[in-house]
């Protein structure tokens, strides 16, 4: 029997029953609604709303459930629609009259807010550590290549020279915005739902700062329509994840590329490579390329969750029981992308020689050039024209800038001197970019100190 069956002269058809109901995949929240309930019954104990002694009962009968759930001692019933009711089933069963007071002040709606609310807040730290975990082998990383020269890319032609480490703290900035991302999404799951109801509250005079505190809320919402109409949080945190997945799918792409045959800059572990069922010789990175392809089913869900909500009337929906398959496969992913990520980065090996030889080529220091005839007077703009004119005379000639004669130099412009031999060697491009954010082996090596503190 339904727990809600009192008006109804029919039971259920199966194919309502089935489609209906969410136990299939909200019983992952059955700690949340346990532990909700629990501080929910202490609270209308002490309020005097229920009998201490039911309070005790029930709270004491709720950790067995939850202890029974965990030693796989009970199966979940597809009639009993969700968690909720088949916690709250579980619980009349085994002690009767005091069991079916727990909802008192309650409805699914608020209890199913505070359910994710709590269940978001522990996969957000999760998903955090696993980011911590992620910077900290690239800073490590990049500590250890501080002057591994490779060539920085716009277009994916090699521009300026870089360092790897300066183009590995790149993405550690990213992952830290992600990570802050997520604490500021944290700090608004951290509001304790409890008390709104249905929609409009409750008469009776419940303590829902006791309740939150309880939980370990940092404060109460403010109003009952939007506390159990809302689902923001769990967008927000949806979006958190999708620019990381953003991210990690750049990195990965560049990681498919740096280790092709073409790129060659790394090679990944046998333990994080995958080989080909008909060509011997492969060597693939498929986890850059799942993680690149995941990608998309994040984006999907945020967006599945987007139009979910669009153009819902106040306050619940049954629209919103679809929030939790979207929000649960995103956190699944990430969780799953994120360790076997970090592991394929922390063995990759690093060919120092390769990424050097491709930023000694393609004229990658052709700005110190122009840069190197401002410093001695000519104007920047035709300092550009000059030093264009140049490497497109090397070009012709097949040579690089740093194998022009003086006379060669000085037929471009006569402000050349000896000087410039040195000023275009890739080392002095890279470490005379002293400015903060720059690849300089002193300022990198500085924001990794920062970033270490940080940690
Ligand atoms: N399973 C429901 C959900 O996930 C719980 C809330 C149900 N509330 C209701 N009024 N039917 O949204």
């Amino acid at each position: 029997m339904k727990l809600w069956s009192g008006r109804f002269s029919k039971s259920t058809d199966p194919l309502v029953d089935d489609f209906n109901s969410s136990i299939r995949f909200d019983s992952r929240l059955y700690k949340y609604d346990i532990l909700g309930s629990v501080a929910h019954a202490k609270m209308l104990g002490k309020c005097g709303i229920i009998s201490e002694e039911e309070s005790s009962l029930i709270c004491k009968m709720l950790l067995e459930i939850l202890a029974d759930i965990e030693n796989g001692k009970i199966e979940f019933d597809i009639d009993a629609e969700d968690i909720h009711m088949n916690i709250e089933k579980i619980l009349i069963s085994r002690i009767g009259e005091a069991g079916k007071k727990l909802h008192t002040g309650r409805s699914r709606n608020d209890q199913v807010a505070l359910d994710m609310r709590m269940y978001l807040k522990d996969e957000n730290i999760k998903i955090r550590e696993m980011i911590t975990e992620l910077i900290t082998v690239l800073i490590n990383i990049a500590e250890k290549n501080l002057d591994v020269i490779m060539p920085g890319y716009t277009h994916l032609q090699r521009a300026q020279p870089v360092t790897f480490a300066h183009h590995l703290m790149a993405y550690v900035q990213m992952l830290l915005r992600d990570r802050e991302r997520l604490s500021d999404c944290y700090a608004r799951l951290n509001v304790m739902p409890l008390g709104s109801c249905a929609l409009a509250g409750t008469t009776y005079n419940l303590d829902r700062r006791m309740t939150a505190i309880e939980l370990g809320f940092d404060s109460i919402t403010e109003n009952s329509i939007d506390a159990v109409s809302d689902r923001d949080f769990v967008l927000e945190m949806a979006f958190c994840l999708s620019v990381l997945m953003m991210h990690l799918s750049r990195f990965s792409e560049e990681i498919v590329l740096w280790c092709s045959h073409e790129f060659s800059f790394i090679e990944l572990d046998d333990a994080f490579s995958t080989g080909s069922s008909i060509m011997p010789q492969k060597k693939n990175p498929d986890v850059a390329e799942l993680v690149r392809g995941k990608t998309g089913r994040v984006y999907g869900s945020l967006m599945a969750l987007l139009t979910m909500m669009k153009a819902l009337p106040l306050a619940y929906n049954k629209d919103m029981q679809e929030d939790k398959e979207a929000v649960f496969d995103s956190i699944d992913t990430v969780k799953m992308c994120l360790p076997v990520f970090t592991g394929m980065i922390k063995t990759m090996k690093i060919n120092r020689g390769n990424m050097l030889n491709a930023a000694r080529s393609g004229f990658t220091n052709a700005t110190d050039i122009a840069d190197y005839l401002v410093k001695k007077g000519v104007p920047f703009r035709d300092s550009h024209n000059i030093t264009g004119k140049l490497v497109a005379y090397c070009i012709e000639h097949k040579k690089d800038i740093s194998e022009l004669t003086m006379e060669e130099f000085k037929s471009f412009s006569p402000v050349f001197e000896d000087d410039i031999y040195s000023v275009i060697t890739l080392e002095a491009c890279v470490n005379g970019r002293k400015l903060t954010g720059g690849p300089a082996n002193e300022i990198v090596k500085a924001s990794i100190e920062k970033v270490k503190k940080l940690l």
